[in-house]
């Protein structure tokens, strides 16, 4: 089982940027404490990033035939605006889950809305890197024991 980890714009700056809101670890840090997960849930973790919305949606689109098996998304910014991420999400079957360090709806009103929501799984945010454990656990969840009687 494979979950496919994606990040957004300007989250290779995790680190550099305000550590109110997304702690002191960077992207390389984050991505090993998924893995980490994964490896614990018995999974195996690739991860992409990317600051083009062009190369999210084509990856998306990769994930449909590639042996991937759930998806892990931290959208940035674009979560909020990208009907083009919506929509390509919404073609996968596989699930989806949504997640961002900071809490999204205690920020500028901008970031309470979600596009992507509605074609994720669930959502999880402001929980920081904890949101990433819980987003890989849930993934490879809903992928491997969709019922939940494990
Ligand atoms: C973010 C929240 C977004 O509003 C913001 O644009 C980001 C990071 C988060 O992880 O809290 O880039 O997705």
């Amino acid at each position: 089982m494979r979950v496919l980890l994606l990040h957004g714009p300007n989250l290779a700056a995790l680190g550099e940027r305000d550590p109110d809101h997304y702690g002191g670890i960077d992207l390389d840090a984050l991505v090993a404490v998924a893995r980490d997960e994964a490896t614990s849930q018995g999974a195996e973790l690739a991860h992409e990033q990317s600051d083009a919305e062009a190369a999210l949606v084509q990856r998306v689109h990769a994930a449909r035939n590639d042996g991937t098996g759930a998806l892990v998304i931290n959208p940035g910014a674009l979560g909020h605006y990208s009907y083009a991420l919506r929509d390509a999400l919404e073609l996968l079957t596989i699930p989806r889950v949504e997640v961002h360090l900071s809490n999204v709806h205690g920020r500028e009103r901008f970031r309470a809305t979600s596009v992507i929501a509605g074609v994720c799984s669930g959502s999880i945010s402001g929980l920081g890197v904890l949101g990433y454990r819980l987003a890989i656990r849930a993934a490879v969840e809903l992928a491997t024991d969709p019922n939940g009687t494990r």
